[in-house]
């Protein structure tokens, strides 16, 4: 099985859990995306279901394939939200935020009853960190931020380098209009910890830590998906 076909695995399993009426918070990212296209042929057959996106980009997919969207602000509760990760622990803890969309998606799954992540093996790992870790800052005051995010890592005994994310010449933008530091502490021992450091600088707008907000994982693997809850 190659890693497309992972990634298919893992969100045919998570679309077993979508009833017809719900209300959907759909991912962002090339998981969440083979999602969307299985989502697309069940509306197709039939399945009535409304989407909140959380990007552009899925905006777009779910248009050209006829999912029906609504804004959040249309639908501000939601049943399920199901989106991909960029790392899983144990206790569902993961980092978000390699598409760059982790903003509007923790704001979609903590609207939601429950989030799923579809993923595969790759992403499971022992303790988080070695996928750099996404931070959305605003665009004023950027290298003030940057400060306030090392003090924070070196109070945490966290090290690494820290790069604002380039997109063609220049900088990438968030659909938010905001800049990203990725941040390659290598290990995050105490995610916790950090997450609240992180989300008492001002000029951070959010992390890519997500913790206590994820309620399942389906894992594909090789050999078939596996749930982690
Ligand atoms: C986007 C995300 C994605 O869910 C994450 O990057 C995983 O993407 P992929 O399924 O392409 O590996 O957090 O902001």
């Amino acid at each position: 099985m190659d890693a497309r076909q992972m990634k298919i695995k893992a969100a045919e399993a998570a679309l077993a859990h979508v009833e017809d009426g719900m209300r959907l918070g759909i991912g962002t990212g090339s998981t969440a995306e083979e999602f969307v296209r299985l989502l697309a042929e069940k509306v197709a057959g039939g399945l009535r279901v409304e989407g909140v996106p959380t990007s552009e980009r899925t905006a777009r997919l779910c248009v050209e394939l006829g999912v029906p969207l609504k804004s959040l602000d249309e639908l501000p509760h939601l049943d399920l939200t199901i989106d991909g990760a960029d790392e899983v622990d144990a206790n569902l803890a993961l980092i978000k935020g390699g598409g760059g969309a982790l903003l509007r998606e923790k704001i979609v799954a903590c609207a939601s009853d429950r989030m799923i992540v579809i993923a595969d093996e790759s992403k499971v790992v022992e303790t988080l960190g070695a996928f750099p870790l996404p931070i959305e800052i605003n665009p004023f005051g950027q290298a003030a931020t940057r400060l306030a995010v090392e003090k924070v890592a070196a109070r945490l005994g966290l090290s690494g380098s820290m790069d604002l994310r380039a997109s063609g010449d220049g900088l990438f933008m968030t659909d938010g209009g905001h800049l990203i530091l990725d941040a390659s502490f290598g290990r995050i021992p105490d995610a916790e910890a950090l997450s609240s450091e992180l989300n008492s600088i001002p000029g951070v707008v959010e992390h890519g830590l997500f913790i206590n907000i994820a309620s399942l994982a389906v894992i594909a693997g090789p050999a078939g998906a596996r749930t982690l809850q």
